[in-house]
């Protein structure tokens, strides 16, 4: 689809190094031209005046259930909610139906979700114990990194083993990619959620005793040693427990290529908040309670937690109803993401270049997207949020695009709105609604 072209004019840049004032010429869906008083030679200008200009948010983690799945939401709905919320590229996560673990489940999930796509898209394969043979098809026919699933959640797919992991983090030595971890130890949370469902106590509370920081901090070690001794890179995605962060910070300083992903919910909501949304906050891992969220905001400050994923993992409401156990784990997340992190930036939580750092140029970087996504420089994809920091408004579940729209954030006043949302110079979102009748995202191949 031809990109398009318009003058982004007058307002404040946000990058991972500072702020500063300049102009954003698109041309044919590229950012050709940077600075001040560019002149719009017959482009369509866009007056930013008093706005932030950020890249479009790169949300690394996000479950948009098709195929197999679409009776919890699907990509048309995923994909128009990304848009909505300043988001322009997503990272899809494998654990479909079938979830896609060879070259040619991958190739027709590009083929199926091309065509529906709001946004830009890149995909995720999966590892487990019998596919370790299949990674560099994957990569071949357009993986940008895989994920494994060391913990139970939604598809109970079988985790890989420590000799699988141990090669395919070698793999990722020798060929650069990087390794995602839903990062639990699957013994102990099986272990756990027996004695929990033995004392036969359904309290708000009993999801969170099921899987204690333990199973995290194990399977952190685990996933911190191999890289260490193999050299491979991987991404622990949605920490949750102070303890799998301390992990990381060590490993990190002594070179070891891990990282640790948290999400909005881990850092705004704490277990306080269970008695008052039960099932409704329910996530894998749990939230936990504010000791660990105080750790999670000192890891973004530090530098020690260096991405941000919505894990944007829609149900249906029958699924999300009942007692906290048999409930699925999961919200949508990805049209909240970015205004729920905007609102904490601007209310003095962390810097508001933490945001085009750890939303878009850092996920960029470890999926291989970078510098066509998660930039804002020359050369680079014009994919840009465009936000007015002194907007004040609701989140509100029914402006959610999810088929089953619902969340904890509904009802919650936050400052910044997502204004416009530009994919490749094209404006695909105004003020929080998807401003274009026909999909124009496109599938991304990433580069290791
Ligand atoms: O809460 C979660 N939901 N955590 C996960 O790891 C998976 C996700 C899903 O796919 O529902
Ligand atoms: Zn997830």
């Amino acid at each position: 689809m031809p990109g398009g072209d318009l003058l982004v004019r007058g307002g404040t840049l946000v990058v991972p190094e500072g702020t500063f004032e300049a102009d954003v010429l698109i041309e044919d869906g590229t950012i050709v031209m940077i600075g001040r008083g560019l002149s719009p030679a017959g482009h369509e200008v866009l007056d930013a005046r008093g706005m932030l200009v950020l890249p479009g948010v790169v949300d690394e983690h996000v479950h948009m259930r098709e195929p197999g799945l679409e009776y919890k939401d699907d990509f048309t709905h995923g994909t128009m909610a990304a848009a909505a919320g300043g988001v322009t590229t997503v990272i899809e996560m494998p654990n479909t139906l079938p979830p896609v673990d060879d070259a040619d489940k991958l190739r027709r999930k590009a083929d199926l979700l091309s065509g529906r796509a709001y946004v830009d898209f890149a995909l995720l394969g999966v590892l487990h114990d019998e596919n370790l043979d299949e990674l560099e098809g994957m990569l071949g026919a357009g993986a940008v990194g895989f994920k494994a699933f060391l913990g139970p959640t939604t598809g109970n797919i079988p985790p890989p083993g420590d000799g699988s992991i141990y090669e395919a983090l070698e793999k990722s030595s020798r060929l650069g990619f990087t390794v995602a971890f839903h990062g639990e130890n699957w013994d102990l949370v099986r272990m756990f959620t027996e004695r929990v469902r033995s004392e036969g106590k359904v309290d708000p509370l009993a999801h969170l005793r099921s899987r204690p920081p333990v199973c995290e901090e194990e399977a952190a070690q685990r996933i911190a040693l191999y890289a260490r001794r193999t050299g491979g890179r991987a991404l622990i995605v949605h920490v949750a427990a102070a303890e799998a962060i301390n992990v990381v910070r060590r490993a990190r300083s002594d070179g070891v290529e891990v990282y640790a992903e948290t999400c909005p919910h881990y850092l705004l909501l704490s277990a306080d908040d269970y008695e008052r949304y039960g099932a409704l906050m329910k996530v894998n891992p749990p939230v936990r309670e504010r000791d660990h969220q105080r750790e999670l905001w000192r890891a973004v400050n530090d530098g020690t937690i260096q991405t941000l994923g919505s894990d944007h993992a829609p149900h249906s409401r029958e699924e999300k109803s009942g007692d906290i156990m048999s409930a699925a784990a999961g919200v949508p997340a990805v049209q909240t993401f970015l205004p729920l992190m905007l609102d904490a930036a601007l209310k003095g939580k962390m810097p508001i270049t933490k945001i085009p750092e750890l939303m878009a140029r850092n996920p960029a970087r470890l999926f291989g997207l970078y510098p066509k996504k998660g930039s804002l420089s020359v050369g680079s994809d014009g994919d840009l949020a465009i936000v007015d920091p002194k907007a004040e408004w609701t989140v509100k579940a029914e402006d959610l695009y999810a088929k089953h729209p619902m969340t904890p954030f509904d009802g919650l006043r936050v400052r910044g709105k997502v204004v416009y949302t530009i994919l490749r110079g094209v404006v695909v979102a105004e003020s929080g609604r998807v401003a274009i009748s026909e999909p124009r995202g496109e599938w991304v191949i990433g580069r290791t």
